[in-house]
C-alpha cells in the first residue's frame, strides 16, 4: 500500500531494517562505534558505525523511500551532504553550473574547490535555461547543482526544466532541498539525479541539532556516495539521529503553521513605509507564485524584506523583542537576520547585489508563535 508522506513519518520506527524484537515505539539509539563480528551472521552485518549503524539507517531508509530514491547517506551536518556530492562527483578540472543565488556556505565550498582544485564553476540564473544550454553546449559539465526555493533570493527553479536539459547533455542533476523538504517537494521526481537537505532545519524542526542528508536517484550512485561517505567519514552520528526523530512525525503540521504565520507577517510588512518589497514565493506579488504553488504543497515560511535604509533594518533587528538575530531556520522561534552580514557573508557586496538582496534586506524565518505577538513585536520595533 503506498502512503503518504506524513504517515510515514508518523511511523519512523518502521522504517528499521530489524524490527525491535519488544516492538518499542521509538527505534533503539545503537550508540556504539563497533559491532561483535562473531555475534552477527548473514549478509547484513555492522562493523564500525562510521561505515553502517542501524539507527542511522532508520533515517537513511525513511528518507530514501519519501524523496523515492534508490539510497541514502546521512551526514554530520547539511554543507557536509554539500561536500560530500562535490567528493564523489567532481574531480580535478571539472565543470560543474551553480545557481548564483545559493547557500553562503556552499558558494565558500566552491571557492576551496575553485582554489584547490582547478574546478571551474559557472555561476548562473537558473530562471534563463537557455543559458545553461549554452554552457552545457560549449564545456562537459559534470554536475548542476541549485536551491529551490534559493536561500536567500527565494526564486523558484523550474526543476523538471532544468533536469531536462541536464540530461540531454548527460550532466548529473542536484537539488539542495533544505528549504522545501520532501514534505513538500520530491526532486527526484522531477528529474533530478541527488535530492540532499539540511536535516538542521525544519526536518528536525527544534534547532537542537546539525545535520544532513543525500539521496540517490540509483542504486549506483547511492554506492558511490556511500563509498565517500566511509572514505571522507562524512556519516551521522546515532544521538544525532536520535534528535532528528523526534521532531520528524510533526514535520507537515509545522511547515503548514509556518506557512500561515509567514503569510500574515510577509502581508503586514509589504503595507509598512518603510519596506520597499517583500520577497515571498506564497505572496501574490512574488513573479513566481503560481510555479511556487505547482511545483511545492508547503512553502516554507522564509522570507526576505527589503528596509528602505540600513539604518532602518539595523534599528529593526536591535529592537524586535521576541525575533531572535540567528542564523538558520524552520526552529519553532521566528528570528531574523542580514544576509550580509551573517548567513551569506561570503559573498561580495556586488554578487549579493546581482541575485537582488541589498544591505539592508533583512530574511525572516517565521516560527510557530502566535502570530499577533509577532506583529506586535513589529509594530513596537519600528515607529515611523
Ligand atoms: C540551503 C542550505 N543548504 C545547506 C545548508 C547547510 O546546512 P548546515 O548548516 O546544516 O550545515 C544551509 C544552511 O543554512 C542552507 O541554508
Amino acid at each position: 500500500m503506498s502512503l503518504h508522506v506524513e504517515t510515514n513519518l508518523a511511523h519512523i520506527q518502521d522504517f528499521a531494517t530489524h524490527p525491535d524484537k519488544h516492538g518499542a515505539s521509538h527505534f533503539p539509539i545503537y550508540n556504539t562505534g563497533t559491532f561483535d563480528l562473531k555475534k552477527q551472521s548473514g549478509d547484513e552485518v555492522y562493523d564500525y558505525t562510521r561505515s553502517g549503524n542501524p539507527t542511522r539507517e532508520v533515517l537513511e531508509n525513511l528518507f530514501t523511500h519519501v524523496e523515492n530514491g534508490a539510497g541514502c547517506v546521512c551526514t554530520h551536518t547539511g554543507i557536509a551532504a554539500v561536500a560530500l556530492l562535490f567528493e564523489t562527483v567532481l574531480k580535478a578540472n571539472s565543470h560543474v553550473i551553480v545557481e548564483a543565488d545559493c547557500y553562503g556556505g556552499t558558494f565558500r565550498l566552491l571557492k576551496i574547490f575553485e582554489d584547490k582544485y582547478n574546478v571551474i564553476v559557472h555561476f548562473k540564473n537558473f530562471l534563463h535555461v537557455e543559458e545553461l544550454e549554452e554552457v552545457l553546449k560549449n564545456n562537459p559539465i559534470d554536475l548542476i547543482l541549485c536551491e529551490s526555493p534559493t536561500n536567500p533570493g527565494l526564486k523558484i527553479i523550474d526543476l523538471e526544466a532544468v533536469a531536462k536539459v541536464s540530461k540531454k547533455y548527460n550532466s548529473l542533476f542536484a537539488v539542495d532541498n533544505s528549504l522545501a523538504t520532501f514534505m513538500s517537494q520530491r526532486p527526484l521526481d522531477l528529474g533530478a539525479d541527488f535530492s540532499l537537505f539540511s536535516t538542521t532545519k525544519y526536518i528536525s524542526g527544534h534547532g537542537s541539532v546539525v545535520a544532513g542528508a543525500i539521496v540517490s536517484k540509483t542504486k549506483e550512485l547511492a554506492k558511490q556516495i556511500g563509498f565517500y561517505a566511509n572514505a571522507h567519514g562524512r556519516s551521522q552520528n546515532p544521538m544525532d539521529v536520535f534528535l532528528i526523530s523526534l521532531g520528524i512525525p510533526t514535520l507537515k503540521i509545522r511547515m503548514k503553521e509556518h506557512e500561515k504565520n509567514a503569510l500574515v507577517v510577509a502581508e503586514f510588512l509589504e503595507e509598512q513605509s518603510y519596506i520597499s518589497r517583500v520577497t515571498f514565493p506564497a505572496l501574490k506579488s512574488h513573479s513566481q507564485y503560481e510555479l511556487a504553488k505547482k511545483q511545492m504543497d508547503f512553502i516554507p515560511g522564509l522570507f526576505c524584506a527589503d528596509f528602505k535604509s540600513v539604518e532602518l533594518a539595523e534599528q529593526f533587528i536591535e529592537k524586535t523583542k521576541i525575533f531572535g538575530e540567528k542564523c538558520s531556520f524552520g526552529s519553532p522561534d521566528s528570528r531574523i537576520e542580514i544576509p550580509a552580514k551573517i548567513s551569506h557573508a561570503t559573498f561580495s557586496k556586488e554578487e549579493l547585489e546581482a541575485i537582488g538582496i541589498l544591505e539592508s534586506t533583512v530574511r525572516f524565518s517565521i516560527g510557530l508563535e502566535n502570530v499577533e505577538d509577532l506583529l506586535a513585536d513589529i509594530k513596537q520595533a519600528i515607529d515611523v
